[in-house]
């Protein structure tokens, strides 16, 4: 658009800033036009300011009010990377004869969260492909025994789609939260992204499920997926709008090269961070976190997450030894880092840019 200003866009801007939300048209129509110019009065003189840098002014201010200068922190664990599932974008899906995998020891869990703690992290997150080897009774014992000797720290599970039965035996053995992206609202558009056999109702069912069984629930989305417009964007807003997740998760989807998107392009750090803002704009209190795949794409990208709304950072502690075989997609940050250097490295990222690490579990706060 340029430098011709179009009023339609400051009524759809003025009505999200008032109403947190806006139709599925209207959403598409910001998400189309996030570089158009809307005239503002500086000094005396008229100037120009896109959707874009409004929003990002607006969502970095609401991240300010609502959780100062403090950043939360959460120790990733991935423990597995066999996954029974194909999911065309994914590094490790089952049909990658090439992944190396592994599987982290019961010790080797608890190894990572002992370094973990002694570093700061109060939550940690267990996270791992579909991998049947981990069975409901064995997904249970590891966190019964996290929350036993570290019973002042969070437990987030990211494991992936399950019956209703098998996430209650784990919300009974403690954990807190859940992680579980609905990878994108649209049937059609999940379709293109998945095989048959999975279905994005079954997934946003296991999220309402979740929910109901009182875990704080982290949904969430890829940004610049293949076959991904602004409509399945704006579908994707909305469904966050009625679920009303306590996390949501999203990152640039970054192209694999032994997956069937190998030669997609990718997504853009831009598109990533004007999603950030507009989800901290309809969601004041929502954790969201400035994502790794955010820190791929860009060598500032985690920091613009945090200036445009973000408020979570997710280092690995995984053993070194494994870290490059957790390859979702290609050239994948911080894969030769210790956990103490990733933990330094983000706490000085984040001076920086005036935030500071909270060693605090970093709770969903409903009031
Ligand atoms: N690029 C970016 N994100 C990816 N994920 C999986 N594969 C990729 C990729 N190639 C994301 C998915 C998943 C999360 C754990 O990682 O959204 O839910
Ligand atoms: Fe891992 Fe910077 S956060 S090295």
């Amino acid at each position: 658009m340029g430098m011709t200003s179009n009023m339609e866009i400051v009524i759809i801007l003025q009505k999200l800033l008032d109403n947190r939300i806006l139709t599925k048209e209207e959403f598409a129509y910001l998400i189309d036009h996030r570089d158009d110019s809307i005239p503002k009065l500086v000094n005396g003189k008229i100037a120009m300011e896109s959707p874009r840098s409004i929003l990002q002014k607006r969502a970095n201010e609401i991240r300010q009010s609502v959780f100062g200068n403090k950043i939360y922190t959460r120790g990733l664990i991935e423990f597995t990377n066999y996954c029974k599932n194909n999911c065309y974008y994914c590094g490790i899906r089952a049909g990658n004869r090439n992944a190396e995998r592994y599987r982290l020891t019961e010790d080797e869990i608890m190894d990572c969260c002992q370094t973990g703690y002694e570093l700061g992290f109060r939550t940690f997150v267990l996270q791992g492909g579909e991998d049947p080897y981990f069975t409901d009774e064995r997904i249970a014992q590891i966190v019964r025994n996290i929350k036993s000797i570290y019973s002042d720290c969070a437990v987030t599970l990211s494991v992936g789609e399950h019956e209703i039965e098998t996430y209650r035996l784990w919300k009974e053995a403690g954990a807190d939260r859940y992680l579980l992206r609905h990878e994108t609202a649209n049937d059609e558009h999940y379709r293109i992204l998945h095989p048959e056999e999975m279905s994005a109702s079954h997934r946003r069912q296991c999220l309402w499920n979740l929910k109901s069984l009182g875990y704080q629930t982290g949904a969430g989305f890829m940004v610049g997926s293949p076959g991904q417009t602004s409509a399945e964007l704006a579908e994707d807003l909305l469904f966050l709008n009625n679920l009303r997740p306590e996390m949501i998760g999203i990152g640039p989807f970054i192209h694999h090269d032994q997956t069937p998107f190998a030669s997609r392009p990718d997504g853009t750090k831009e598109l990533t961070l004007f999603l950030l803002s507009i989800l901290r704009v309809m969601f004041p209190k929502v954790l969201l976190p400035s994502t790794t795949a955010l820190g791929t794409i860009a060598a500032d990208g985690r920091e613009q997450g945090i200036l445009h709304g973000a408020n979570v950072v997710m280092p690995n502690l995984s053993p070194v030894a494994d870290r490059k075989k957790y390859s979702l997609y290609e050239h994948k940050i911080c894969t030769g880092e210790e956990a103490a250097e990733c933990r330094s490295c983000l706490a000085n990222r984040m001076h920086l840019i005036g935030c500071e690490l909270a060693v605090d579990r970093g709770d969903y706060q409903a009031s």
